[in-house]
């Protein structure tokens, strides 16, 4: 009886040990013994950087982050990256109202538009809470995918020149991605103003 018992309790430890030694989500991507890597379960750090290269092609950084002039031209400011329309920065006046009927004008920064939809700041995209620091994921679909301001149904459409139409179709998984990586960027305090209706 007590072999019986040993030698069950020794087969259930070796099952157990091949068990532990077959699991591939305890291996980490660079041991030599994965035969593919891309067959691992996706980690958080995976999402993290398929965020940051799918906001690096969308053009996120366009609007939404203040610009610092390089020799290579204007480029994100790493210290203000994606944190939207700063709240302190004064728009030039326009000499001729008239010519918005025809045309959009920028900022320098791209951060801002002026056209004949009014005047639209982009938005602070860091996990601040003047950013999308209190925003869940849900949120986020809903003002990417549909268009809504702050995510929530009810609320007013998001104006030009946000490209929201141009994400309806990105998928749960892009979509996780890109929010997982704004919610590791750094924080940067900013409240964007609100958009300035068309002058009549
Ligand atoms: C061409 C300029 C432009 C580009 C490119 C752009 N945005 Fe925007 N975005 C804006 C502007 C302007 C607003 C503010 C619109 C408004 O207030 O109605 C905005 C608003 C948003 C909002 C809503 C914020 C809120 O408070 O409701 C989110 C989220 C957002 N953008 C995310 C993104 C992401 C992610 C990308 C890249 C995939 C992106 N945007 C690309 C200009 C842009």
């Amino acid at each position: 009886m007590l072999k019986t018992i040993t030698f069950s309790a020794t087969f259930l430890f070796l099952a157990f040990l091949t068990v532990q030694c077959t699991n591939t989500e305890s291996k980490p991507k660079d041991d030599p013994t994965v035969q593919n890597p891309s067959e691992l379960p996706k980690t958080e750090a995976d999402d993290i950087k398929r965020g940051e290269y799918l906001v690096q092609i969308l053009g996120c950084n366009d609007c939404h982050s203040p610009k610092v002039m390089t020799e290579k031209g204007p480029v994100p400011d790493p210290n203000r990256m994606l944190s939207g329309h700063p709240a302190d920065e004064q728009l030039a006046p326009i000499a001729d109202k008239g010519i918005l009927k025809g045309y959009a004008l920028f900022n320098m920064s791209l951060t801002a538009a002026v056209g004949p939809w009014g005047t639209n700041f982009a938005a602070n995209l860091t996990p601040d809470d003047t950013g999308l620091g209190n925003w869940t994921l849900e949120q986020f679909g809903k003002a990417l995918r549909e268009g809504k301001w702050k995510g929530m149904d009810g609320n007013r459409m998001l104006n030009p020149p946000m490209p929201w139409q141009n994400y309806v179709n990105m998928s749960d998984d892009d979509l996780s991605a890109i929010f997982a990586y704004l919610k590791s960027i750094p924080p940067v305090k900013n409240v964007v103003p609100a958009p300035v209706p068309p002058a009549s």
